[in-house]
């Protein structure tokens, strides 16, 4: 489905009913990420997964995009979908930058947060260098130059190996980004806050999902955000990468719906 927005219009999928679940996917990937989780979660959620402007099927406007006009871009979409209660955010590494915007600014909009093979650090100097190179290198080479710089280090070398097939509709999913999209994430992501000191504040609660091999975003950067945020659960799910949801959904599954379950008997 699609819906128009101020600046553009956005793609999406709507499932189930009851409390609002929003999806927010990764770089420089797309809503069918998340194809696992609205078909099996929708029986416990309203849940929606939706393209961030230039991916998928939402139009692609100019750069740059910072996390905080794509949590608003969510907002947006969440009021013009008629949805005007609190939901839960659930954001995969750059969606988790995106969430924690959310958190921010409008931690009032918010029932929940999922944060998935992310990070609450800014970029280091290191990586922002590296946000130039691979800008530079999606101007002269295309979006196609980047996903085959990203696929080899995106899923688990198990998951690789067992199911090959999802190698072909990562790359399908990535080729269909826009140039304005990845370099509108580049450039967002690079000069985004850092949100370390910002989470002893965050009260609300928080599930934090990693796979044990995300080679992308290593392991102790979700250890130390839960150890910034004491009443955060941490779950580490084995014989994944950078993508849990999609290398073991249903062992992410059953950790959102645990989650779920926990947040409708406290309301
Ligand atoms: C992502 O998967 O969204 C990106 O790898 C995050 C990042 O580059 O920081």
């Amino acid at each position: 489905m699609r819906i128009r927005l101020s600046q553009f219009s956005l793609g999406y999928d709507q499932a189930g009913s009851g409390l609002p679940l929003v999806f927010i996917h990764g770089y420089p990937l797309s809503r069918r990420l998340w194809a696992a989780q609205v078909e099996a979660l929708s029986a416990f959620a309203l849940v929606m997964a939706v393209d961030l402007r230039g991916h998928g099927d939402s139009d692609p406007v100019p750069g740059p995009y910072s996390m905080e006009a794509l949590a608003d871009d969510i907002l947006e979409f969440l009021q013009a979908n008629q949805i005007h209660r609190p939901f839960v955010a659930c954001g995969l590494s750059m969606g988790g930058y995106v969430a924690l915007a959310l958190a921010r600014r409008h931690p009032e909009q918010l029932a929940g947060l999922i944060l998935t093979a992310t990070r609450a650090a800014a970029d280091s100097p290191e990586t922002r260098l590296n946000r130039d190179k691979a800008a530079a290198l999606a101007r002269q080479q295309g979006v196609q130059a980047i996903v085959e710089s990203m696929l080899p280090r995106l899923i688990a070398a198990r998951t690789y190996g067992e199911r090959p097939h999802l190698l072909e509709t990562l790359r399908e999913i990535m080729q269909a980004t826009s140039l304005e999209g990845v370099l509108g994430d580049l450039e967002g992501m690079k000069t985004r806050p850092d949100s370390t000191a910002f989470l002893p504040d965050l009260h609300l609660p928080v599930l934090i999902l990693h796979g044990a091999e995300d080679q992308l975003i290593p392991l102790r950067e979700a250890q130390a955000m839960q150890a910034a945020l004491p009443q955060a659960h941490l779950e580490v799910i084995p014989g994944a990468g950078h993508l849990p949801n999609l290398e073991q959904p249903e062992r992410f599954n059953q950790a959102v719906r645990r989650y779920l379950a926990g947040l409708q008997e406290k309301n």
